[in-house]
């Protein structure tokens, strides 16, 4: 596995591969990886020839300083992990690296409804941040295909609408959760957890499973309304939302027959701890 530091050093590797006719799949992250990273490297490596990831914590989408202090920084680890999983090549850029002319966007991308619900609710400005350095790295890594976790369901929504909006070339390919034996989604937020929050964080798959169960039947915003108070009812959990939406336009849905795709989403402060989960119904 080649490491990069430089924008210039991974173009000159990713065009040479491009020039041949080989296809470069790119997995971005923020490090701190975990299975879930490694299922988005397995997928591009049986995708494409090449397989590049970035790791980056992103200063512009962590919308309280103190999350971005306590973001895990295990690099060493993360550089072991990927080269077993046999990523080709990591990129490990510099802040001033991926924004050379400073932090604040020059650009603004009409996203429409899909920033506004759920995480861009309670969560001003991530989106922006999101964006921004999505198509920064874009440019630096020059992929055919971008892999993405299901896990942000928001994010990947958005990303893929960014690619239409600037008319891009690049495939995203979204990769299902990857769950922890008794069902937590992984995170690399997990690791924050104390013993009693990892028990009470798994409220959250739970509620989710639990009304996905009752698909088509039942009102679903009763069942909604019941799982948040089950979710509350824990201590030490306060829910921010659990909503159901249209999965390819995020707009509310108050009943099982309003949509034949609908996800269902939670954001929840476990302990000192905000984690997010989906399920898609059907
Ligand atoms: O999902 C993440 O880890 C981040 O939001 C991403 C896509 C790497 C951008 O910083």
């Amino acid at each position: 596995m080649v490491v990069f530091h430089t924008e210039a050093g991974l173009q000159a590797y990713v065009k040479g591969k491009r020039i041949l006719g080989k296809t470069v799949g790119f997995s971005p992250t923020m490090g701190a990886l975990h299975e879930g990273h490694m299922s988005l490297i397995e997928k591009s490596r049986a995708t494409c020839d090449i397989s590049v990831c970035s790791i980056f914590v992103n200063p512009t989408q962590f919308n309280e300083s103190s999350d971005l202090d306590k973001y895990p920084r295990t690099v060493e680890k993360d550089l072991k992990m990927l080269e077993a999983a046999g990523c080709d090549a990591v990129i490990l850029p510099s802040v001033k690296a991926v924004y050379p002319k400073g932090t604040r966007p020059t650009e603004r991308f009409d996203l429409g409804f899909l920033t506004q619900p759920m995480e861009g609710a309670h969560r001003p400005g991530h989106f922006d941040g999101v964006v921004q350095v999505v198509k920064r790295l874009l440019e630096m890594v020059l992929p055919t295909h971008l892999f993405m976790g299901q896990k942000d369901f928001q994010q990947f929504s958005i990303i893929a609408r960014l690619l239409q909006l600037i008319n891009s070339e690049v495939k995203i390919v979204c990769c299902p959760i990857v769950r922890e034996a008794d069902g937590l989604a992984m995170s690399s937020r997990n690791v924050r957890l104390s013993a009693q929050d990892r028990k009470n964080a798994l409220v959250l798959s739970s509620t989710l499973k639990q009304i996905k169960a009752q698909y088509p039947n039942g009102d679903l915003s009763a069942l909604i309304t019941a799982g948040m108070e089950r979710m509350n009812a824990i201590e030490g959990v306060d829910v921010e939302y659990l909503e159901a939406a249209h999965q390819d336009t995020l707009r509310p849905v108050k009943r099982w027959a309003d949509s034949s795709a609908i996800v269902l989403c939670t954001a929840a402060r476990v302990g000192a701890v905000r984690l997010i989960d989906n399920v898609l119904i059907p």
